[in-house]
């Protein structure tokens, strides 16, 4: 059984159309990054996807339900983290973890064991007993995100969960949530913070002015859109390597003086033999080799830029 199955999906709001025919399939157990340039329509479709907003038209299933039908069924075994901050003031961190837990008919027995147990995860043990309103942004986004866990779900909606939390909460909550999935759980996760969909995700797909743009695994996407590489070459002593370098030919070399030489191309890795020749009959000895791979930054502005008709046809 899928997990997400969205068909057509399109929502506008009067003239925008912030949703627009998208198809959408989430396999159990895997982490599905979603990833877009603001106003792109990541929040909207994840509140179609959750039943808050209704789709000007298309389909939805989640978990085998058919979410337009059958909406509270659809929501049964579903968490989701709004982008939204959301909380109540008055309630202390422990407070706000079991009453959200309580809405979720969990047991007495059961709440107090995991209000625990995500308090020591989230890092909020020495806050627990204060007010919502009086712990920082970030403390405060750990506890939406912590609050979600209260309950059983099989999938859960995260809409850049780990915005204003620091760099070492944040990788607490990414290694929290891969540990959740290894248990099961089956997530879609929306960021502008590539090196995290690359840590996290299975599977990514980005979406520009409404439209999936591209989608695959981070490792297909850097072969498809990824042609063009780094490698440096490191030669040994320091000499001016200009002239020498004037006999490689027509690749995309750059030499600054020095003892590196950088290619990015797409095809390095003929540049890098050109170079060896050349560097072996001027004796020169290569200390070092290292090669950049195309970061998922540079393929998203590519894919984003080419989708909006203003790519350049070379690649990154
Ligand atoms: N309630 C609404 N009424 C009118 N327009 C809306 C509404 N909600 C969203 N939009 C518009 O729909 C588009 C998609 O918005 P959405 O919030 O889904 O973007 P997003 O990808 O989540 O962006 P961000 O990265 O900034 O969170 C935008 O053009 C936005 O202005
Ligand atoms: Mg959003």
């Amino acid at each position: 059984m899928l997990c997400v199955e969205a068909r057509s999906l399109s929502k506008s709001y009067g003239d925008v159309v912030a949703v627009d025919s998208v198809d959408l399939v989430v396999e159990p157990g895997k982490i599905f990054g979603f990833l877009g340039p603001n106003g792109a329509g990541k929040t909207t479709t994840i509140k179609l996807l959750t039943t808050l907003i209704a789709p000007s038209s298309g389909t939805i299933k989640i978990l085998g339900t058919d979410a337009l039908k059958d909406p509270l069924g659809a929501r049964r075994r579903v968490g989701v983290v709004l982008q939204q901050p959301s909380y109540e003031p008055n309630l202390t961190v422990e407070k706000a973890l079991d009453k959200y837990g309580m809405m979720w008919n969990v047991d007495g027995g059961t709440r107090k064991r995991r209000v625990e147990e995500l308090l020591t995860a989230f890092d909020l043990k020495d806050i627990r007993k204060k007010k919502n309103d009086d712990i920082s942004i970030g403390q405060r986004r750990r506890v939406q995100v912590a609050r979600e866990f209260m309950h059983e779900m099989d999938l859960l909606f995260l809409d850049e969960p780990t915005v204003g939390l620091d760099p070492s909460a944040r990788r607490a909550l990414l290694d929290y949530i891969k540990g959740r999935v290894r248990g099961g759980l089956t997530i879609f996760f929306t960021t502008h913070i590539l090196e995290e969909a690359e840590y996290l995700c299975d599977e990514i797909a980005i979406i520009n002015r409404g439209r999936i743009v591209a989608i695959d695994t981070p490792d297909e996407l850097r072969k498809k859109f990824g042609r063009k590489k780094t490698i440096k070459v490191h030669v040994e002593g320091v000499r001016d390597l200009s002239g020498v370098l004037r006999d490689v030919g027509p690749h995309d070399v750059s030499y600054d003086g020095g003892t590196v030489i950088t290619l990015h191309s797409a095809d390095s890795e003929r540049a890098l033999v050109r170079i060896l020749q050349v560097l072996s009959s001027n004796n020169i000895e290569v200390e070092d080799l290292s090669v950049v791979p195309t970061s998922l930054e540079e393929i998203f502005l590519k894919v984003v830029r080419d989708s909006e008709g203003q790519g350049d046809a070379s690649g990154i």
